[in-house]
């Protein structure tokens, strides 16, 4: 596999992934998972943050210990189903900032075009950790990505649940320097766009729209 692609094959998110997919999961449930598996995911994307030492005092003695060091996170979720991964990540990092893009697909051209953008006002000193569950066809992946470069951000992470091969092409090939993280990838898309055996509509199951 590519070497900018890291499978989390860890068992407790293939479990919670597991209930994810099933069918007879409800919304509230669903919710939970997808924010429990972003935390778990949030864990092994942010294994390569330095750390720096630092003097502290502990009831017993002096001691020389490690904090993280400098690099800033911002997480941002792509919209609407992103939004379900915040909370996860947040546990993780609760000083990271958060910004949003919204994206629509234009009925002619069939490109993504951006209709919401809000980040934060230092972004490109800060390490972005962009979130969306669903890798399908890589389109708005990719336009989120032109986006935060345009804003000058030069680090950047995409953290999804589960990826289409198809997607995951497109992605690695518009964008080779940014690592994935996802956790499982599926076998393609169908016709009408959904990732098989995938977990159906993300968004729609978040937040009960369907
Ligand atoms: N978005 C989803 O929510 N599900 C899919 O299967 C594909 C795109």
């Amino acid at each position: 596999m590519n070497q900018n692609i890291a499978l989390l094959d860890h068992p407790l998110i293939q479990h919670k992934l597991t209930l994810l997919r099933d069918k007879q999961t409800g919304s509230k449930e669903f919710r939970e998972m997808v924010s429990e598996i972003a935390m778990l995911m949030c864990y092994e994307a942010t294994r390569d943050l330095p750390l720096k030492e630092v003097d502290i005092e502990t009831p017993v003695a002096l001691a020389k210990a490690k904090v993280i060091s400098g690099k800033k996170l911002a997480f941002v979720p792509i919209l609407r189903a992103g939004l379900g991964m915040v909370e996860g990540v947040l546990q993780m990092v609760p000083a990271a900032k958060v910004g949003h893009i919204g994206l629509y697909r234009d009925p002619e051209s069939l490109h993504p075009v951006d209709y919401y953008v809000k980040l934060p006002e230092d972004v490109r000193e800060r390490e972005v950790i962009l979130l969306d569950p669903m890798l399908a066809t890589g389109g708005s992946a990719v336009e989120a990505i032109h986006v935060l470069k345009r804003q000058g951000v030069q680090h950047i992470k995409f953290m999804c649940i589960i990826a289409a091969p198809e997607g995951m092409k497109t992605l690695t090939d518009a964008h080779p320097d940014v690592p994935v993280f996802c956790a499982a990838l599926d076998n393609h898309l169908n016709e009408h766009g959904y990732i098989v055996p995938g977990l159906g509509d993300a968004g729609d199951r978040l937040f009960g729209t369907k």
